[in-house]
């Protein structure tokens, strides 16, 4: 009853030429796909994606959104400029901004508040260290990353949800298909006791995290894992468009 999404992370990679490039070799692969298509591109590629995303199945996403509406916040991007060029889904809280960039549950909060009143789709990353997995605090700090990050939100199914365990991001380690199972059921849970049960139900979440065409038919057959946020995979048309159609 959930519709997946699988979205390819293109963090810092492609020009606008070489995005072009890769959207074109990707549109025909993945026509046919049941799962919603998102790629989301680095601010400079928007332009480009979203001219040759047009009459295709392919949505487009962003990497980060700015809370205000404008102002003096260098090197930020707003809600309306990343709509004005055709922007539908953003990422939001990725593990890379909060360990690089001083992202917090609190600026997660407000990004996600700005991106949904202004009708963007946010994607929020939640995920533990390794080191918050081996000392078991797994569930705690998911916890707080969905109660802190999605406070306020009113209606929770417009946010979809990706479980991106940091250990495995980058790294050729997955979590084994019923560790991101059980933990985006416990992330479920959370949402139902913290939001409301019957809205849990709908809530889309991925995982991410080291998934690709090899893996990605074991980790999508799992009965709570939605779609997946994919970042080195995404980067090969090929791989991308395996990964979509299982
Ligand atoms: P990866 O990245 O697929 O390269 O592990 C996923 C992500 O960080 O979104």
């Amino acid at each position: 009853m959930r519709k997946p999404i699988i979205a390819g992370n293109w963090k810092m990679n492609k020009t606008a030429a070489e995005a072009k490039e890769l959207v074109n070799e990707l549109k025909p692969l993945v026509k046919d796909a049941e799962c919603d298509v998102v790629v989301c591109v680095p601010f400079t590629d928007i332009y480009a994606v979203a001219e040759a995303v047009k009459g295709s199945n392919i949505r487009l996403g962003a990497q980060n959104v700015h809370f205000a509406d404008h102002g003096a916040f260098t090197g930020e991007i707003s809600a309306d400029m990343l709509l004005e060029a055709g922007v539908e889904y953003v990422i939001i809280g990725h593990s890379e901004r909060r360990q690089y960039f001083g992202e917090t549950d609190e600026t997660v909060n407000k990004r996600t508040l700005t991106a949904l009143a202004k009708g963007l789709k946010p994607i929020v990353c939640v995920g533990e260290s390794l080191e918050e997995r081996e000392t078991g605090k797994t569930e705690a700090v998911l916890k707080a990353q969905i109660v802190n990050g999605l406070k306020d939100v009113e209606d929770i199914t417009k946010v979809v949800v990706a479980y991106e365990p940091i250990w495995a991001i980058g790294t050729g380690k997955t979590a084994t298909a019923e560790q991101a199972n059980e933990t985006i059921a416990f992330i479920r849970k959370t949402i139902a006791e913290n939001f409301c049960p019957k809205c849990a139900e709908k809530v889309r979440i991925q995982y991410g995290g080291s998934m690709n065409a090899k893996n990605a038919h074991e980790l999508m057959s799992m009965p709570e894992i939605d779609g997946g946020l994919i970042g080195g995979a995404s980067l090969k048309a090929e791989d991308f468009s395996i990964v979509v159609k299982m």
